[in-house]
């Protein structure tokens, strides 16, 4: 009889541990996707780059690169993305000053940051 209380014991105390690391695993899975501003910023920038440049640019970034540069070669400058992406260049690529946010075209960098061909 004491046996078999004691095994209930420590069949509950283990229940009860095991729970505990499941629950800490989970809030930690839960930090990571949402409490991660890098990853943020590129699903942002992807969902903009779809509705704002992908009929250019070609669907995540791939395309013939004949007419559009292919994003994922362009190299790792950040002033002449953000320069290009605000004023245009040669009346072919639009401008967007006037259409996205800073916080916009920070996150778009971030989304073209993270397809760079390495
Ligand atoms: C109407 C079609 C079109 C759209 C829409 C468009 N682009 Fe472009 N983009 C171009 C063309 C064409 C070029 C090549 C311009 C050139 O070099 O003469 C270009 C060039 C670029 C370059 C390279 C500039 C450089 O300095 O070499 C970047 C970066 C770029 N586009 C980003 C974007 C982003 C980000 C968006 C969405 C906000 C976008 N483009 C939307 C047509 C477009």
């Amino acid at each position: 009889m004491l046996k078999d209380i004691s095994h209930k014991t420590v069949a509950t105390i283990a229940t009860v541990a095991a729970l505990t690391v499941a629950l800490a695993a989970t809030v930690c899975a839960a930090d990571d996707t949402n409490g991660n501003p890098v990853q943020a910023q590129i699903d942002h920038g992807k969902s903009t780059y779809a509705s704002k440049c992908s009929h250019c640019h070609g669907p995540n970034m791939m395309n013939s690169g004949t007419i559009t540069p292919d994003l994922r070669a362009f190299p790792d400058d950040k002033t002449r993305f953000v320069t290009t992406v605000k004023n245009g260049k040669n009346n072919k690529m639009p401008p967007w000053a006037d259409i996205l946010s800073d916080d916009e075209i920070t996150d778009l960098w971030a989304f073209v940051s993270s397809r760079r061909k390495p």
